[in-house]
């Protein structure tokens, strides 16, 4: 495999320990799920502008297409199993290597390869619960992918009558400040960040493995495409997540 020397310093530098993994849509594509930016991504299919928190709850037509995307979101994510890529990360944290793995994604794939969830900081929220935009409450998805299988509409919260969504973090949303603040926390303290699987182009999740860098952590990106961070970090691997990791971990000590 080319890259053969950057895989053997990854490697090295996850033997000593102290890493913060940062992941995007691009470590769950090899378990069957889009991706937003690649040819053929999401966002090739749907205007991102069209899903963004002020025109969710401006707009009942806009509330319908969101739980349009979110039925169809259901049945493909709930087959998806996790890839060799997340079973690496998983297998890495068992051998003490892995003090965090904070994730764009909301398909919960790490935490099914079986990375702590304690340790999986899902900075974009998760797609399997539902949340109420004014006060909170939180329910399973199960219920609300039931209502939308008979082709009933979403009622609003139960206990308030606040908008209901899926807990998702969209364009115009704040990220959850606790899982925010806990994932700057790990950035600045790490020896190491991996990014694997992401454009680095939405903000403020991004600006993470820049936080990393800058605090004096090695930064290493494994991606399909460049990304913008490659310039400044100290190898940038292009390839498939799952065989590069798979490689990595074997040259592991
Ligand atoms: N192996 C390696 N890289 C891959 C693979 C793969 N198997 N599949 C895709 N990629 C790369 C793509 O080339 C792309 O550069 O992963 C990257 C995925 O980038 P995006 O689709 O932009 O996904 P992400 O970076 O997670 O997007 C960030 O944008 O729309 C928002 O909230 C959404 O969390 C998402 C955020």
């Amino acid at each position: 495999m080319e890259n053969e020397g950057a895989l053997k310093k990854l490697a090295g530098w996850i033997d000593d320990g102290g890493m913060v993994v940062f992941t995007g849509a691009g470590i769950s594509t090899e378990s069957g799920l889009s991706d937003f930016r690649s040819p053929g991504g999401i966002w090739d299919r749907f205007n991102p502008a069209e899903f963004t928190l002020q025109k969710f709850t401006a707009s009942a037509e806009t509330r319908r297409n969101f739980w349009r995307f979110y039925h169809e979101n259901w049945k493909v994510s709930r087959a998806a199993k996790p890839n060799r890529a997340h079973l690496a990360i998983a297998e890495m944290e068992k051998k003490g290597k892995v003090n965090a793995v904070v994730t764009q994604n909301i398909d919960e794939l790490h935490q099914a390869a079986g990375s702590s969830p304690e340790k999986v900081l899902e900075i974009h929220g998760t797609m399997w619960k539902v949340g109420c935009l004014s006060c909170g409450d939180i329910s399973p998805w199960e219920d609300f992918f039931q209502l939308l299988e008979e082709e009933k509409e979403i009622e609003n919260c139960r206990l308030c009558g606040g908008l209901l969504k899926p807990a998702t973090v969209s364009f115009g949303q704040s990220l959850p400040a606790d899982v925010l603040n806990e994932a700057q926390h790990q950035c600045t303290q790490c020896k190491l960040l991996l990014c694997i699987g992401s454009s680095l182009a939405v903000y403020p999740a991004a600006r993470l493995p820049e936080v990393a860098k800058n605090a004096g952590a090695k930064l290493a990106i494994v991606n399909r495409e460049p990304t913008p961070l490659d310039r400044i970090a100290d190898v940038a691997i292009k390839g498939e997540a799952g065989e590069i990791m798979n490689k990595v971990l074997s040259l592991l000590a």
